[in-house]
């Protein structure tokens, strides 16, 4: 099949990627210049792990190309997916649609013939219709007949530092159709829609393999993906708010969350407590989940998510206090390094990444702030320019007062504590991310404070 992929950030790059790896031919398209330049060269503009070799593969292959031009776009294919960002507007918590209506209305302007669009940002509930309406006012506009835009949603569910399995294995497919007439042509005509069939054709490798497909009605499908980023950030600060009642009685949140995730209906993962979640999905999608709810006037259905957000940024509050005490209460003339900058490990992504706040609170509170990460270093310079960023681990610890592993990268976890003691001045480390084998450190003489465990 011939289909384009409109916004090439980490979801749209991967899915073009991965699209072309079914064996499709794929046109990126994206409004960013040095983005669709640096892609073309079959580089990939930030770091996620198998996607490189993916991308160039099929760059050479000839079946994967970018372009910054729409008429392009809608002149390749009649298939488009739309992966476009959806950030938080400034000074609200509402998710930010702009980019997607972008997206639906520069390629209605274009189109000849049936296009389907399938979304896979994620956004309010309610967008896909909007959009459907937006779109087919377009069309109508310009008179064409026999020429329409079915506007369907397929969101994504990768994770970033596996985005490349998760888009080529997902765990499910899932797909929301318009309701029936919504879709009509540039004469008012009502056309039949193509959506299903075309995702099947589309995904046929993928759906050979008995991955489970939901289709569905676009507000269920966008609903889906919300709820599921929202209930992973309730089992996180779930666990974090336990963590606190570890911290004042004693008791060990690690050993707790091995003991209640082995009932099958709880489940291990997402359970392990520390300094919270980041990044540029799970706290934006759950403010936007408000936001909507609010819109709607349901909004006391999502209050608890509320407290979610807020057990999740008093971690990061917490660490801060936990550093200062160590120092007796002032960090003003010491000198601490933050391990990690990413909001997560592979992955150079610092959006709202709690080592990166945890690194600018302390500065802020007269540190003199070491950080170093495997690969975010230039992401978390654009942010806090003013951290001073070491090379290696090694001249990260070196003269240090006290270390806060702040990104569970394997670097970190596998430090050895004998050889970093004799970097230190001091040898205290916080173990923000319960990631280290704390006994290990303990024995080599270090301080270890980790959170939540007594
Ligand atoms: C998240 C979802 O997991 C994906 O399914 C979704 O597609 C994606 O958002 C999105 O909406 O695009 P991602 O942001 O890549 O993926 O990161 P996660 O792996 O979910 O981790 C989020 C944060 O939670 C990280 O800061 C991580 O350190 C933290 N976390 C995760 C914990 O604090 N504890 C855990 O047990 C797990």
């Amino acid at each position: 099949m011939r289909l384009t992929v409109i916004g090439t950030g980490y979801l749209g790059a991967t899915h073009a990627a991965a699209m072309a790896e079914l064996g499709h031919e794929v046109l990126g398209v994206d409004v960013d210049p040095a983005k669709v330049e640096a892609l073309s060269s079959g580089r990939v503009p930030f770091f996620e792990p198998g996607l490189p070799e993916l991308l160039s593969k099929h760059v050479e292959s000839g079946r994967l190309r970018f372009t910054t031009d729409y008429d392009e776009a809608a002149a390749f294919a009649n298939v488009h997916f739309v992966g476009v960002g959806t950030p938080q507007v400034k000074g609200s918590y509402a998710a930010d649609v702009r980019y997607v209506d972008a997206a639906i209305t520069e390629l209605s302007r274009r189109v000849v013939g049936k296009h389907v669009v399938f979304g896979k940002s994620t956004v309010p509930v309610g967008t896909a219709t909007r959009l459907q309406q937006l779109g087919s006012k377009i069309v109508a506009e310009r008179g064409l007949e026999d020429t329409s835009i079915e506007v369907a949603w397929n969101p994504e569910f990768l994770r970033e530092g596996f985005a490349v399995k998760d888009t080529l294995e997902p765990d499910r497919v899932v797909l929301g159709l318009q309701k029936p007439g919504a879709i009509v042509d540039g004469a008012g005509r009502e056309v039949e829609a193509s959506a299903e069939a075309i995702l099947r054709e589309c995904f046929a490798p993928i759906l050979e393999r008995n991955t489970p497909i939901i289709v569905t009605d676009t507000a269920t499908a966008e609903l889906v993906k919300v709820s599921a980023n929202a209930f992973l950030a309730t089992k996180i600060s779930f666990i974090n708010a336990v963590s606190e009642i570890c911290e004042s009685t004693g008791a060990d949140v690690t050993t707790l969350a091995d003991a209640i995730g082995m009932d099958a209906r709880i489940g291990r993962r997402f359970l392990n407590a520390g300094l919270g979640f980041g990044g540029g999905c799970l706290p934006k999608d759950i403010r936007a989940f408000m936001a909507r709810a609010g819109e709607l006037g349901a909004d006391q259905a999502l209050t608890f998510l509320r407290e979610v957000d807020a057990i999740n940024m008093r971690r990061r509050e917490k660490a801060v206090d936990l550093v200062k005490e160590s120092f007796g209460g002032s960090l003003l003339g010491h000198t601490v390094t933050v391990l990690g900058a990413a909001f997560k490990p592979d992955s150079d992504d610092v959006r709202d990444s709690p080592a990166l706040s945890i690194a600018g609170s302390l500065s802020l509170a007269g540190a003199a702030v070491v950080v170093h990460d495997p690969q975010a270093m230039e992401t978390a310079k654009r942010v806090f320019p003013t951290l001073d960023y070491a090379p290696t681990i090694e001249d990260a610890l070196r003269n240090t007062e006290m270390v806060v592993v702040a990104t569970e990268w394997k670097q970190f976890r596998e430090i050895d504590p004998v050889w970093a003691k004799d970097l230190v001045k001091r040898a205290a480390v916080l173990d923000g991310r319960n990631c280290l084998p704390s006994q290990e450190w303990s024995d080599a003489g270090w301080d270890v404070t980790c959170l939540g465990r007594g």
